[in-house]
């Protein structure tokens, strides 16, 4: 693992209360809620602040529009982002809000503070202002007259105003980030900031608003016809929050910050105005800002003001909190952006948590209730030969040392996606190992118990490694393998032998159900048309002719040999949701079959049943898989049931 910090601070921005917040902001503030569980995990001392960034036109306009106060504006909208991130299982230790004294206090203190030591003055302004990014622009900035960020109409302002002498840090600015690489991540926003500093003459920052034109805000303590700039205000936060000037312990403990997360939008005035204003206040850098891409729509950027946001509580609601939080963190490649579509939702869900990680959670979970009376069985050293859970267990061990260094590298996405792929072998190796054929030979008590043990603290590995991205589910998981103390501590994560033999299991029921699709999948159409004559399966021979009436012969009905047959083995096919791969039993021939009801069956759900199949039915081949058969079911809208022989008939009887 990457070494480990001896304290972790992680910020989110502030959000505007001019709106409700969308999945841009959900995605800032899980990112950080990972982050902060994960140092938590480590036992880090850890430090978590969000808030909301309430002064400023954004808000004075949107309070206009709806007929109240800013106040009132801000107090309405701050708790749509608290209940978002209370429902969002959001660990957040503290949340500031610009609008209360302990922020305000800080900023006015701050501004003397500077006024007194000249670093704010007083001059005549002449500029451009866009209202939508609350900056001001000069002529040069514009692109085509309009705002050069967002690309709005921009106003012209003359006025009298107060200003940072932000320009005189440029030199400097430049020096630092050259230095410390890893203070702007990832390193080619620091290349971009670079870029924008060598090139242009860096301005004095204007921090005033005349409360003629805007008076909502943090009046200035030394001008009371000035409100202040709400980039000023809103950046003092990130201190003001962990008691700089009030609290100088507390602000030791958690300053420098180790993160300052934030999205690109808003890149300049984090790595430009933030540190140039800390320098002159003499207070140490943050060690990094890290800006993420953007969520779109399509191709342009999820945004409130164009209107094309993703509402997170219906996504909570349609697909539950833990598979949203999943979601948004494998998806985006942090840094890059990423497109968000209910489509590519669905398919990662199938994939990664209803096939790969909730199948093998109940596959030991069943197992361990079928073989081992429900309790977890106790590993024992030899007598037989444990390659392969030797093999496994380092793979999964290796996967926790990689996934440390990838998070310190954060490369969120990555270390989720190898969760993953250790997951997906803990299956491969049970279909290796095959407990359920091993348990019926006689005297492998033993060595089903340390396939079961071992595949089950492989799991529980996975579930830790998982829990600062899905809390919820994989504390359901943790409890259900018996553990007592199920909250993870990564720190005794690679020692083999934490699940205490004896402890009971529990079945949590389906973690992650199977979200149905309801386009129909060729595959399955496939799977379950063969009888009825798709030239897939029958080859050239042409189908049978029905006659005019529609019923068939006595002779047509016994040309199709019906079998029982028992299921042996199962298991998912990578790629396709819906097909099942199973063994089964004919009585004198074992056969595979492919079909169509993964959306109704789980893999182990199957073996040990008896089934009916169409025994004389041309081979063909499915998504790559030989299939010889096929099996019976009714159906009825979206359910679907094996047609089963009840009773100890076994298999290869003839079923008429
Ligand atoms: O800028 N994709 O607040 P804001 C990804 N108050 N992230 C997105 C996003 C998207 N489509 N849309 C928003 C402000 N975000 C200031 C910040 S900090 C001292 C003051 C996230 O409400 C992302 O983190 O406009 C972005 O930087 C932030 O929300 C902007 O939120
Ligand atoms: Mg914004």
């Amino acid at each position: 693992m990457s070494e480990k910090p001896s304290k972790y601070y992680v910020t989110t921005p502030i959000y505007y209360v001019n709106d409700k917040p969308h999945i841009g902001h959900s995605y800032t503030t899980i990112l950080a809620d990972v982050l902060a569980n994960y140092h938590r995990l480590l036992d880090v001392p850890t430090h978590f602040l969000t808030g909301t960034d309430e002064h400023g036109q954004k808000v004075q306009q949107a309070a206009d529009a709806n007929g109240i106060t800013p106040q009132e504006q801000c107090d309405q909208t701050v708790v749509r982002f608290q209940e978002l991130w209370k429902r969002l299982e959001i660990t957040n230790d503290d949340f500031i809000r610009t609008t209360e004294p302990r922020h305000k206090t800080v900023v006015q203190q701050t501004l003397q503070e500077l006024f007194d030591r000249d670093e704010i003055y007083k001059a005549e302004y002449e500029g451009w202002y866009c209202v939508g990014c609350e900056r001001f622009f000069t002529e040069k900035d514009l692109v085509d007259g309009n705002c050069p960020e967002c690309n709005r109409p921009v106003d012209k302002i003359i006025e009298s105003n107060y200003f940072f002498r932000m320009s005189k840090y440029q030199d400097w600015l430049i020096q630092y980030i050259e230095d410390h690489p890893g203070f702007i991540q990832p390193a080619f926003r620091a290349n971009e900031t670079l870029g924008f500093l060598k090139n242009k003459e860096l301005q004095d920052l204007c921090i005033s608003r005349p409360k003629s034109r805007l008076a909502w805000g943090i009046e200035l303590p030394f001008d009371a016809d000035f409100v202040t700039y709400v980039w000023f205000d809103a950046l003092i936060n990130y201190i003001s929050a962990i008691g700089y000037k009030s609290d100088e312990e507390q602000f030791k403990k958690w300053w420098p910050c180790s993160c300052h997360l934030i999205g690109k939008d808003i890149l300049t005035t984090h790595t430009v105005y933030w540190p140039t204003m800390l320098k002159a206040m003499g207070v140490e850098m943050p060690q990094s800002i890290f800006a993420h891409g953007w969520w779109l729509t399509g191709r342009t950027k999820m945004s409130k003001s164009l209107g094309n946001v993703v509402n997170p509580m219906d996504m909570i609601d349609n697909y539950g909190v833990d598979a949203f939080r999943y979601f948004l963190i494998a998806e985006m490649t942090l840094g890059q952006d990423a497109s968000f579509t209910e489509e590519a939702f669905v398919k990662r869900y199938n994939a990664d948590l209803a096939n790969d990680l909730g199948n093998v959670a109940n596959r030991v979970l069943n197992m361990i209730s079928r073989y081992c009376d429900g309790k977890i069985p106790a590993a024992s050293g030899g007598g037989f030969d444990t390659a392969l859970e030797d093999a496994l267990w380092k793979e999964t061990v290796a996967a926790a040392e990689e996934m440390g260094t990838m998070i310190g590298n954060m490369k969120l996405d990555g270390s989720v996606s190898m969760v993953m792929s250790a997951v997906r072998k803990i299956n491969v190796y049970l279909q290796e190992r095959a407990p359920w054929s091993l348990a019926k030979q006689e005297g492998t008590e033993a060595e089903v118990a340390h396939c079961l043990y071992t595949a089950a603290e492989c799991l529980r590995v996975c579930s830790a490694l998982l829990y600062p991205v899905m809390p919820e589910k994989m504390l359901a998981l943790r409890t259900a393998l018996g553990m007592a103390d199920a909250k993870p501590h990564l720190g005794k994560l690679s020692e083999f032998g934490v699940l205490i033999p004896g402890s009971e299991i529990s079945q949590p029921g389906a973690l992650f159900p199977r979200i149905e699709v309801k386009k129909a999948d060729k595959n399955v159409e496939q799977a379950f048309q063969p009888a009825r004559g798709s030239k897939g399966q029958t080859g050239k021979s042409a189908p049978q002719k029905e006659k005019a009436d529609g019923l068939i012969t006595f002779d047509q009905v016994m040309n199709v040999k019906l079998k029982t047959a028992v299921v042996l083995e199962a298991e998912a096919i990578e790629g396709a949701d819906k097909l099942l791969k199973l063994q089964v039993d004919l009585g004198e021939e074992k056969r595979q079959v492919v079909a169509g009801i993964a959306l109704h069956y789980k893999p182990e759900e199957l073996v040990g049943k008896t089934i009916v199949v169409v025994a004389n039915l041309k081979p063909a081949k499915l998504r790559g898989e030989k299939s010889e058969g096929m099996l019976l079911a009714a159906s009825i809208g979206d359910t679907l049931k094996l047609v089963t022989v009840e009773g100890e008939i076994g298999p290869g009887a003839s079923v008429k």
